[in-house]
């Protein structure tokens, strides 16, 4: 059982939890009811405002070489708990869940060093609960209450923490293999055209597969690229 710490505003619950890294144990999740400078992957701005469900979990797992894995984990575990409520998100790898190709959740992911060696993982998650209006967010986004979901989001919180941890110990020992097959089944992209934006760079290909490693294998003219991190673009 984590240890949940509630807040009804902070700067962000990710800076937060980074803060605070080595005085709070290890499963620490910290939740808040709008963030002052929520923040997106690759320094974006993830606007928070009531009625969306913003957490962060901090995590110091013994072994540290699958963390990017257990940010899927998240992910997926997001699309398990909607599915609960008759809702058919997909997955936008590595780690977004969206529904017919609106986002309902974000998750950033970050290590933390210390003397040269990984201490562990703030991860961090933004869900679109029941925000009134989601137009200025900066990308198409739907609510679960735009979906006809009434869910109060400390408990829909904990369904994701629940499922979370159920599977935590297996992805820190094994990494993506764990997931991978139902990862994969909530991947809709294989077999498709996609470009990967890392940066100002893009490469276009056609989503050959997921690695048992959860990276993207995607095939080019002449080549097949493994990737690593990015930005997925339809
Ligand atoms: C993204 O899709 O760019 C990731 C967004 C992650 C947002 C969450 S909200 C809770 C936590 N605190 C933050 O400042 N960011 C993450």
């Amino acid at each position: 059982m984590s240890n949940i710490v509630y807040f009804e505003t902070l700067d962000s619950t990710q800076t937060y939890l980074k803060q605070h890294f080595n005085e709070l144990a290890d499963q620490t999740v910290v939740t808040t009811d709008t963030q002052t400078a929520g923040r997106g992957r690759f320094d974006r701005r993830w606007v928070s405002e009531p009625g969306g469900l913003y957490f962060s979990v901090l995590l110091k797992p013994q072994k540290t070489d699958f963390l990017a894995n257990l940010t899927q984990l998240l992910a997926l575990c997001v699309c398990q708990a909607a599915e609960q409520y008759a809702v058919q998100p997909n997955l936008k790898w590595p780690n977004d869940v969206q529904v017919a190709g609106k986002k309902l959740c974000g998750i950033l992911s970050e290590a933390i060093t210390q003397n040269g060696r990984v201490a562990g993982l703030v991860m961090g998650a933004g869900i679109n609960v029941a925000q009134k209006d989601l137009s200025h967010v900066g990308q198409p986004a739907v609510s679960l209450r735009e979906l006809g979901v009434h869910v109060a989001k400390e408990d829909f919180m904990q369904n994701v923490l629940d499922l979370f941890f159920q599977s935590y110990p297996a992805v820190v020992a094994e990494g993506f293999s764990v997931i991978r097959p139902a990862y994969k089944e909530r991947f809709p992209f294989l077999g498709k055209q996609i470009s990967i934006k890392n940066g100002t760079a893009a490469v276009t290909g056609i989503a050959q597969d997921l690695s048992p490693r959860g990276t993207l294998m995607l095939s080019t003219p002449g080549a097949t690229q493994e990737i690593l991190i990015g930005d997925l673009l339809v």
